[in-house]
């Protein structure tokens, strides 16, 4: 993604470090932060320097090998390595990619056993993981492109209008964006399109995180209240939506940010098509029932009953609610198989079905 004529990742290495880009501080200012130990990438997840669920596993990944660098002064390497492991894996429990990250960087690292070739294997690995959650993004949006095409060509070349929720935009993985890699496909081959952007409380991932990505590339679109939606969609202003996920399961039910499930609902009664965009990674090829297996991170109470954005030339924060009422703040929701229409990933489009999914992968037959 380019920002003022500069191409950048979310995540690279630059003289031996790690750096990322702060995401707490956009839309506002642009920090890039550097992480030197695995705890600070542990805390760049939990706090949400770092977000979405590409990129909480790319960090996963550099987060391993900055493990591997510490450990080898530890005098136990294998101790250090697996104590970073857990750390990490704990840090957010809903997106799949972070276990599987980590897992990858396990089994890598198993193959060597002096110090130093674990070292350059965990670095080759982090930078494979990186550079492949950017060439499957860039495929879904070939793939979701066509989908979008489609739809122009029914409304002879009129503007797509497409809903999306929270971000899942090349901030939120290395490179592209799951559910907008399609958007900027189309609107980079000349099909007009304009993205419908849901604020996405408590975060605001999508004021804050989507709508600037969507600004920088150039890209229409509107910011709309959160419940807004389903009022677009009755009036004939939404031909279809595309959000991302943060873990899939196995026979197509997804969990994404917290609101996803009642924009499908929404879809399903206006007949909009609903598709979610995501690389393999995201997929948890070990869950059945979505609803009952995939956990829900909760967090605190604070984002809920306070608003945060700029004042004065810095952030800051102001209370919303009454300070005594308690707040609830689930983090995301699982939308049923069976109110989406498919799947966007970086080998095609399938039905939301065990069937059709594991037809586009078929190495993870059970
Ligand atoms: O809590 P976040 O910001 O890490 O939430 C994750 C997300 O960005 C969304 O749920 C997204 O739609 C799917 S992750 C690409």
């Amino acid at each position: 993604m380019n920002i003022n004529g500069k191409h950048y990742r979310t995540i690279w290495m630059e003289d031996d470090r790690v750096t990322i880009i702060d995401q707490r501080l956009l839309p506002h200012e642009f920090v890039t932060e550097d992480l030197v130990t695995c705890e600070a990438a542990a805390v760049a997840i939990a706090d949400m320097h770092v977000r979405g669920a590409g990129l909480i596993g790319a960090t996963a990944g550099y987060g391993m090998f900055l493990a591997a660098k510490e450990a080898a002064d530890t005098g136990d390497f294998d101790a250090h390595i697996l104590a970073c492991a857990n750390r990490l894996k704990a840090t957010r429990p809903t997106a799949v990619n972070l276990a599987w990250a980590v897992d990858r960087q396990f089994a890598r690292m198993a193959e060597a056993t002096a110090p130093e070739a674990k070292i350059t294997i965990a670095l080759r690995t982090a930078g494979e993981i990186a550079d492949e959650d950017a060439a499957y993004c860039r495929r879904i949006g070939e793939h979701g492109k066509l989908l979008v095409e489609e739809i122009s060509r029914r409304k002879s070349g009129a503007t797509v209008n497409i809903l999306t929720h929270c971000n899942a935009g090349w901030l939120a993985f290395v490179d592209y964006g799951s559910a907008t890699s399609p958007v900027y496909a189309a609107h980079d081959s000349g099909i007009p399109v304009h993205v419908w952007v849901d604020e996405t409380r408590p975060r605001s991932q999508g004021a804050k995180l989507t709508a600037w990505e969507l600004g920088r590339h150039g890209v229409p679109h509107t910011l709309i209240a959160d419940n807004t939606g389903g009022h677009l969609m009755q009036h004939g202003l939404v031909d279809m939506v595309i959000v991302g996920t943060d873990r899939t399961t196995r026979t197509g039910d997804v969990a994404n940010k917290i609101g996803t499930y009642l924009k499908a609902l929404a879809a399903h009664d206006n007949g909009i098509p609903f598709y979610v965009a995501l690389p393999s990674s995201s997929f948890d090829w070990n869950m059945r029932d979505g609803l009952a297996e995939i956990p829900v991170e909760q967090r605190g109470q604070e984002e809920v009953k306070y608003a945060d954005g700029w004042i004065d030339g810095r952030r800051g924060e102001v209370l919303v609610a009454p300070e005594s009422s308690p707040a609830a703040n689930y983090g995301f929701d699982v939308t049923p198989a069976r109110l989406v229409t498919g799947l966007i990933t970086e080998r095609g489009i399938c039905r939301a079905t065990e069937e059709d999914i594991i037809g586009l992968f078929p190495e993870n037959h059970a």
